[in-house]
């Protein structure tokens, strides 16, 4: 049995220790939201935040987190008010959206270590992969939740 925090609720999973965190959210929880993309690391759609730092949930092992607390975009706030969520609804973020809950996780995560960010801190930062290539929103985005406003990230896509 595994035991730690999710969203704020206490959950115990009879799985094997090795399977991913991904997993036990996504079929275990019913927490939909955190993506599968790649499977091996490389795209973040499945970004959560694991004692407030910015994990790939495909590659954490539910028996490496016991007892810590685990935010999925379901948790990242009651009501979508966090400054990111409001953010990418200003600037139209999502194309497709499959990777955009990753995206904002990996936002916020970001912008809590480097909140005041350039946009080449921005592009240095934010290592997610979109498909649909929403990354001159994105970039807006996280400048205009850090108070910027969205100015000064180059011409929209
Ligand atoms: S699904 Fe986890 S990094 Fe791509
Ligand atoms: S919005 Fe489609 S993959 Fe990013």
């Amino acid at each position: 049995m595994t035991r730690f925090t999710v969203n704020g609720n206490p959950v115990e999973y009879d799985l094997p220790p090795d399977t991913p965190l991904l997993w036990a959210l996504r079929d275990a929880s019913n927490l939909t939201g955190t993506k599968y993309g790649c499977g091996v690391g490389l795209c973040g759609a499945c970004t959560v935040h694991v004692d407030g730092e910015a994990q790939r949930s495909c590659q954490v092992p539910i028996g490496d987190i016991e007892g810590t607390f685990v935010t999925t975009i379901e948790g990242l706030s009651p009501d979508s008010s966090h400054p990111v969520q409001r953010a990418w609804v200003a600037e139209q973020v999502p194309q497709c959206g499959y990777c955009q809950s990753g995206m904002v996780m990996a936002a916020a995560a970001f912008l809590k270590d480097t909140p005041d960010p350039t946009v080449e801190d921005i592009s240095r930062g934010m290592t997610n992969l979109c498909r649909c290539g929403t990354y001159t929103r994105i970039r807006k985005a996280i400048l205009r939740a850090a108070g910027g406003n969205g100015g000064g990230a180059g011409e929209d896509e």
